[in-house]
């Protein structure tokens, strides 16, 4: 059974009802279902357990602590890519050995907190990264083993601001300046390559690019004569926002995968967020007010783009429901907005959407990745809460942000 759905016309998720839970937790808020959380884990796992591979969540689709938590319980490593997502994983209980730390810009002082932590690979975007690394490592007679992140230059087929393996991105370093580099990592003695690490895009839903890694990747390594502990593979694994998406073939990339890594005798290294807690969360909003514009009638939320900004900042588009369902409609076209003084603060168009009211509640779909992580105090609004739903109880795992602190600075 479906953790969110609808039981007979309310809207549950797990045992509780969203309606009560808005009613309590006051709008508009992030609520997520645990067990949808730790099903997508387990299911992802249970894909690829063939190869046995070690799951770091990308910790930037959702940092909350106690979702962290679930997940290293369950046995996830966590993708970092600031000292923030990184100290958050080891309180989270997460050990050093299972994080692995991406980005173009980590600084200085990132990089010798993740060597002092020693956590399991630091995946270099660049020559110069890779010479601080040396240069921290021999002050403190080290020897760290890194990874490499490579730009293969292939298309992932997603909204292009979120691609990143094309040449023009400026993530990882281009197949034919690693050639090059690869001679001068050698001289760098306080650093051993152990790792090559690919992230593509994010939100592809074919398996076709992945396949193409494989490719570009096995030639590599065969060409270099690479002998690898580990090979980072990403994540980017898509998820359907509405009923036209079709699913990734997941189960036909582990075959591929599988294959890919029986030849090399590595660990593979899988960086998952949206796949794992994209479609777990809804952020519950209050319909603040109905006005009729020339053409259309907005419906104003209490939830702004800057609690949600997926649809501003790449126009998409989220299913936005209602918390108690009727059969009555709405003639014409209806807008959901919300309050921010931007004209892209909008959720969506609807045309003969249910009858709706002021201060009735609606939930935006599918908002347990890049939700609360992106969200923002644009128009000095506090943060939102964030509560968790495991069977029948519920918790706040982030409380309403404070005004007063807000508006000290
Ligand atoms: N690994 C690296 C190095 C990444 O940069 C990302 C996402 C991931 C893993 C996880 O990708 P996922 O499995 O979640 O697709 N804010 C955008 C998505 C940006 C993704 C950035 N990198 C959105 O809301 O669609």
């Amino acid at each position: 059974m479906p953790n969110i759905r609808y039981v007979s016309k309310n809207l549950f998720i797990e045992k509780l009802s969203v309606s009560n839970i808005g009613k309590k937790g006051g709008t508009p808020l992030y609520i997520y279902s645990e067990n949808q959380i730790k099903e997508n884990y387990i299911k992802f796992v249970n894909t690829f357990k063939k190869i046995k591979p070690l799951v770091c969540f990308a910790a930037k689709s959702n940092s909350n602590l106690s979702i962290l938590r679930s997940l290293g319980k369950l046995g996830a490593g966590a993708d970092v890519v600031s000292v923030g997502e990184l100290l958050k994983a080891l309180k989270a209980g997460i050990k050093a050995n299972k994080i692995v730390f991406s980005g173009v810009g980590k600084t200085e002082e990132e990089l010798k907190i993740a060597i002092n932590k020693k956590i399991l690979l630091i995946n270099c975007e660049s020559e110069s990264e890779a010479k601080i690394i040396n240069k921290i490592a021999k002050k403190s007679n080290k020897k760290v083993s890194i990874g490499f992140r490579l730009n293969p230059d292939i298309d992932a087929k997603t909204h292009k601001k979120i691609s990143t393996g094309k040449a023009n991105n400026k993530f990882g370093i281009s197949i034919k300046n690693f050639y090059f580099f690869f001679k001068e990592i050698k001289k760098l003695k306080n650093i051993k390559l152990d790792a090559l690490s690919v992230h593509i895009g994010s939100q592809i839903l074919t398996d076709v690019p992945y396949k193409k890694v494989l490719t570009v990747l096995s030639k590599l390594i065969k060409n270099l004569d690479l002998n690898l502990k580990h090979i980072d593979l990403g994540g980017g694994f898509g998820i359907n926002y509405s009923k036209k998406d079709k699913p990734i073939n997941l189960k036909r990339y582990s075959n591929l995968v599988h294959s890919f890594s029986k030849k090399l005798n590595c660990k593979i290294i899988f960086e998952p967020g949206r796949s794992i807690v994209g479609n777990a969360g809804i952020l519950v909003s209050k319909i603040q007010y109905i006005k009729n514009g020339a053409n259309k009638k907005f419906v104003i939320l209490d939830a702004g783009m800057n609690d949600f900004m997926r649809p501003a900042l790449y126009d998409a588009q989220h299913d936005i429901i209602p918390v108690i369902k009727t059969t009555k409609k709405i003639k014409g076209i209806i807008e959901f907005v919300g309050p921010i003084c931007e004209s892209t603060c909008k959720f969506g168009k609807y045309k003969n959407y249910q009858k709706i009211s002021e201060n009735d509640f609606v939930a935006i779909a599918n908002v347990g990745a890049y939700g609360a992580s992106l969200s923002s105090n644009y128009n000095t609004r506090p943060l939102i809460p964030e509560i968790l739903v495991n069977k029948n109880k519920f918790k706040f795992i982030r409380k309403k942000q404070n005004l007063l602190k807000l508006i000290s600075a």
